[in-house]
């Protein structure tokens, strides 16, 4: 599979890598059968994928674990990207954190360690020196940041500190940090980590109307916010769905499943590095592995520019999929 930089880091990741956050199960993706998810990501690390991206806060640390017990054995093989969650991101909070996860990933340094969302502002410049502190005693090989908006990002980059990546939701379904987001990563050579690129089955064809996506998978800013969501705006349903149908119209004209499509086309965007794809099941990994192989034309990425366009417009520039207006959290 190609391997391509992460910013300026001496990274090089797989184009596809591995979300691992279902693998731990709970937060809504129910129960995980162990083996299966472990039997998972081998079959990844066997077909060319390096890059398994988790969190400390992916089921209290259970996908972690997951991701330990799996790359034990194969550790030099693999990069493994873990995150803190903001709201440890107090000096103290923060070196705990860290011993934490590497104890559940059975290994005594991370590739890449990402602040999740963005922190409170007055813990920046300490979290950084800690990160910094990290880096320098090996612990932690390169420093990301995820779902930080161009003001958020700005703050952390004028701190001086190399920081390789973005990971943000990037998606058909999900195009806003095309707008001012994704020119700033590439002006800081920033690369991003796409996630959510199939918007949790949404783009694989699971679901053929709004009412039959489970609760847990409803709460962006696409559905109404009587679907659980913290949102509190009415969504997008009809536009989502209309988008989903012409998607599907021209995966059907070039004979190819609409998840490999979806997932070529993010590969396929600037700045783009690895594209993230959760997958619970070898089998399913291993067709979604077939978007590796393809290379979208001029003409096809043309029509989903269209096809996904007015969707685009309608949910503007914020990227924060999960909270609207004041609440935001990504600036
Ligand atoms: N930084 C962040 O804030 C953030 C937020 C979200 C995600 N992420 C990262 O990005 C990764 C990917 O996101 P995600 O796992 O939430 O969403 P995703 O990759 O869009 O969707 C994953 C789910 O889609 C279904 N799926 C995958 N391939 C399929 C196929 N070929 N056909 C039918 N269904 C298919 C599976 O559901 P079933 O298991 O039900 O079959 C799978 O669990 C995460 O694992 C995580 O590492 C990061």
């Amino acid at each position: 599979m190609e391997q391509r930089a992460l910013g300026g880091s001496d990274l090089r990741v797989s184009a596809l890598g591995l979300g691992c956050w279902p693998l731990g199960g709970g937060d809504g993706w129910g129960a995980v059968d162990e083996q299966q998810a472990v039997a998972t990501i081998h079959a990844a690390l066997d077909h060319g994928i390096n890059f398994f991206d988790t969190a400390e806060g992916y089921n209290a640390g259970r996908s972690e674990e997951v991701v330990g017990k799996a790359l034990a054995d194969r550790r030099d093989r693999a990069l493994i990207a873990t995150k803190v969650s903001p709201s440890h991101t107090t000096p103290q909070a923060l070196r705990e954190s860290l011993e934490n996860s590497l104890r559940r990933l059975q290994t005594d340094y991370v590739d890449l360690y990402q602040v999740h969302w963005p922190m409170p502002p007055e813990n920046v410049d300490g979290a950084i020196e800690v990160l910094e502190e990290m880096v320098a005693s090996g612990k932690v090989r390169t420093l990301g940041v995820s779902n930080h908006g161009v003001q958020q990002l700005d703050q952390v980059v004028w701190t001086g500190a190399p920081i390789a990546s973005n990971q943000l939701c990037y998606s058909l379904l999900a195009r806003a940090i095309e707008c001012e987001l994704g020119p700033a990563c590439q002006k800081y050579g920033i690369s991003i980590i796409a996630y959510m690129a199939l918007m949790q089955g949404l783009l694989a064809g699971v679901y053929s109307s709004p009412d039959e996506v489970p609760e847990f998978r409803a709460r962006t800013r696409h559905f109404h916010h009587s679907r659980g969501a913290r949102h509190g705006q009415e969504g997008h349903e009809e536009l989502t769905f209309q988008t989903i149908a012409a998607v599907r119209g021209i995966a059907d004209d070039l004979g190819m499943p609409m998840a490999t499509l979806s997932l070529a086309w993010v590969m396929a965007q600037k700045g783009v590095a690895t594209v993230l794809v959760g997958s619970r099941k070898p089998e399913q990994l291993l067709r979604n592995l077939e978007a590796a192989e393809v290379v979208l034309s001029s003409e096809t990425l043309r029509a989903l520019d269209e096809a996904s366009r007015p969707l685009r417009d309608a949910m503007g520039p914020s990227i924060d999929l999960w909270q609207g207006g004041e609440r935001r959290r990504s600036f």
